[in-house]
């Protein structure tokens, strides 16, 4: 049923599918070599990251359409995918056999669990992503994320039970060590276990939150020099030539962005679209797909931050608004609102949530407190 959707909707939006691409067309991933396998997925270069409830269907396919050629779905729960069938068919609603080629990403550290998981969803993807960088405490109690990789034995015993068993190929994502020796020591034994990606967050678990600082891009390149994978760099991209600057820092085969794509869905085309235009695209997707409203409500404090700064009802409107309906219908009217001004100015929420996030504590201003919203709805969604 969705699949049809996402062909229609795919069909309206100008072949924002590759038609390329057809998921069926390979029935051996595992069986490829990495960079067989890197070719069979169009040697990607642009990657949507994996994000908690923003990652889904609908933000996918904009950011597809407009220039992203590689996508991961939200992190998924192993234990809850494998166990509860409600918490199984949701996720499932949100994969899509079209919206392709998309990772997807789960979490856990039971090997059985994940297997289950994965035999599941093997022939709806080309890869199964294991989650080994979530640094919120949510992963530290249940153990998975950037503390499982603290005990590389599992991790590596995990990733290749599952390259033994998939039809799909298996990939992981990780953050760095505060020792770099012991992190280039963990990825020539990731690459043993017949991963068949790497992506890399060029930071530590401990710069999270208002710790976050800059990605360490030298430390991806050590790691794309020692390995014989398709590496994908992901972290501290602001702008589009941070793109081509993380591509010759790094030497990786493709740059992952999760923030900045969040402001603007079209930033890896390179081309300035109207914000307002895509963010009415995405609205009628998300109307289309039933995407959960509060999903669809976070998105859009990121979309019309600008919005809400020139005009602070436009904040309480989106925090009461709860239908697709009324969120077009607002789109349309925040349209209006600003409509003579320059594209280029309705930009500001990665910028702003960057500086805010390190400011917290010492100001207070009225912008401020529209910005804690924001912050506390980032927070919520991922830990
Ligand atoms: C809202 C949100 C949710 C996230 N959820 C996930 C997730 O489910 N899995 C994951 O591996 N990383 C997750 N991340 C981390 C991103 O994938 C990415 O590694 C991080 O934001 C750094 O990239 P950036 O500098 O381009 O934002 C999330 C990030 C954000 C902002």
């Amino acid at each position: 049923m969705i699949n049809a959707d996402v062909r229609e909707i795919g069909a309206n939006l100008n072949n924002s599918f590759k038609p390329s691409f057809n998921l069926k067309a390979v029935t051996n991933w595992s069986q490829l070599t990495p960079f067989e396998f890197w070719k069979e997925l169009g040697n990607p270069k642009y990657v949507c990251a994996p994000m908690v409830d923003q990652s889904e269907l609908a933000f996918r396919i904009i950011c597809r359409k407009y220039g992203t050629d590689l996508t991961y779905t939200p992190m998924i729960h192993s234990v809850l995918f494998a166990t509860q069938e409600k918490y199984r068919a949701q996720h499932l609603k949100d994969i899509s056999l079209e919206e392709q080629p998309c990772f997807l990403q789960f979490c856990g550290h039971d090997p059985e669990m994940l297997l289950r998981s994965a035999k599941i969803v093997e022939d709806k993807t080309p890869c199964f992503d294991l989650n080994l960088g979530c640094p919120q405490g949510i992963a530290k109690r249940g153990y998975y994320g950037s503390f499982l990789l603290e005990n590389t034995d599992l991790v590596l015993k995990i990733l290749g039970y599952l390259s033994n068993n998939l039809k799909c190929g298996v990939s992981c994502k990780i953050r760095l060590f505060p020792d770099l020796s012991r992190t280039f020591d963990l990825v020539e034994n990731l690459e043993k276990t017949g991963i068949k990606v790497l992506a890399v967050h060029g930071r530590t678990k401990e710069q999270n939150k208002e710790s976050t600082g800059n990605a360490d891009w030298k430390a991806i390149r050590k790691i794309k020099s020692i390995l014989n994978i398709p590496v994908i760099a992901n972290g501290g991209i602001e702008c589009y030539e941070d793109v081509r600057r993380c591509f010759d820092a790094t030497n990786c085969d493709a740059v992952m962005s999760a923030e900045k794509l969040l402001e603007n869905p079209f930033f890896f085309s390179g081309i300035n679209h109207n914000i307002d235009d895509v963010a009415l695209e995405y609205l009628e997707i998300a109307k289309e797909l039933n995407t959960d409203i509060n999903q669809v409500r976070s998105h859009l404090y990121k979309l019309y931050y600008h919005a809400c700064k020139l005009d602070m009802s436009y904040n309480h409107k989106l925090g009461i608004t709860n239908t697709h309906d009324d969120f077009i219908a607002l789109g349309e009217e925040i349209k209006e609102f600003r409509k003579n001004i320059p594209n280029e100015d309705k930009f500001g929420w990665y910028k702003r949530y960057r500086n805010s996030v390190a400011n917290l504590k010492e100001t207070n201003d009225k912008e401020q407190t529209c910005t804690e919203e924001f912050i506390y709805d980032f927070n919520s969604m991922f830990g």
